[in-house]
């Protein structure tokens, strides 16, 4: 795919798929950019230009063909890549997401889980055994993993993440309470804060409440 469409598109991709899948789900097969824009929370020409920034999958008159924009907006995220993924922190957050995110579905395949934590060595998550953060080099040289997600303490993410790059890893989902270093060459670095989310709602609510101390 292409580089020029713009990262607020991007961002805007999962969202499309997501709904499309529960509509799918739900039985149906064909919406308009008016309908799809009511349930979604974007205008309509909002929508028809995201669409259009890769072809253009709508028809005058008839609208959207569900399950074929669903799977062309897969496509464009690369959701059937199956990017071999190590998760590094196998605590309360790592054990979360090993086995509350459906990866397969997501372009990515989860394949190690590793801990700095002798005791919990051989500890299973889901059917994942967890390993010793010694294992890392020889894990990465035998099964080159190319996506790491770290939920280890912020003070130990940017040597794990450097590191990890001497090993092959070409992205990160970094949970890790730091903003990994944007110097990397042809690294993604996809920093998650949900106290970030929060502090969004928390000003919406400071407007609705304006004088709530
Ligand atoms: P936790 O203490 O339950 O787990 C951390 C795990 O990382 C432990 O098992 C520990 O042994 C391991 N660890 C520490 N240093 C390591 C290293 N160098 N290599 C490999 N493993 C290492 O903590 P929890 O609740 O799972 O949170 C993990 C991190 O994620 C924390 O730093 C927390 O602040 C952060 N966090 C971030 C959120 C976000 O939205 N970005 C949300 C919640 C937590």
């Amino acid at each position: 795919m292409g580089s020029t469409v713009s990262t607020s598109v991007i961002k805007r991709l999962p969202r499309y798929y997501r709904f499309l899948q529960e509509l799918m789900n739900n039985g149906i097969t064909r919406i308009s950019s008016r309908e799809l824009s009511e349930k979604m929370g974007f205008t309509a020409s909002q929508i028809r230009q995201d669409l259009n920034c890769f072809g253009g999958f709508g028809q005058q008159g008839y609208g959207y063909n569900v399950s074929e924009l669903h799977d062309e907006i897969g496509k464009i995220l690369g959701v059937d890549k199956g990017y071999k993924t190590i998760l590094i922190g196998a605590g309360n957050l790592g054990r979360a997401i090993a086995t509350h995110i459906n990866f397969d579905a997501r372009g990515c395949k989860l394949i190690g889980i590793f801990d700095i934590n002798p005791q919990l060595l051989g500890v299973k998550v889901g059917n994942i055994e967890i390993m010793h953060t010694d294992s890392l080099a020889r894990f990465c040289k035998d099964n080159s993993p190319v996506v790491a997600i770290l939920c280890i303490p912020k003070a130990s993410a940017q040597q794990i993440a450097d590191n990890l790059v001497k090993f092959g890893i070409k992205a990160f989902w970094n949970f890790s309470h730091c903003d990994l270093k944007p110097t990397y060459n042809d690294i993604i670095v996809e920093n998650v804060h949900l106290g970030d989310s929060l502090m969004t709602m928390v000003y919406g609510v400071n407007n609705l409440l304006p004088n709530k101390e």
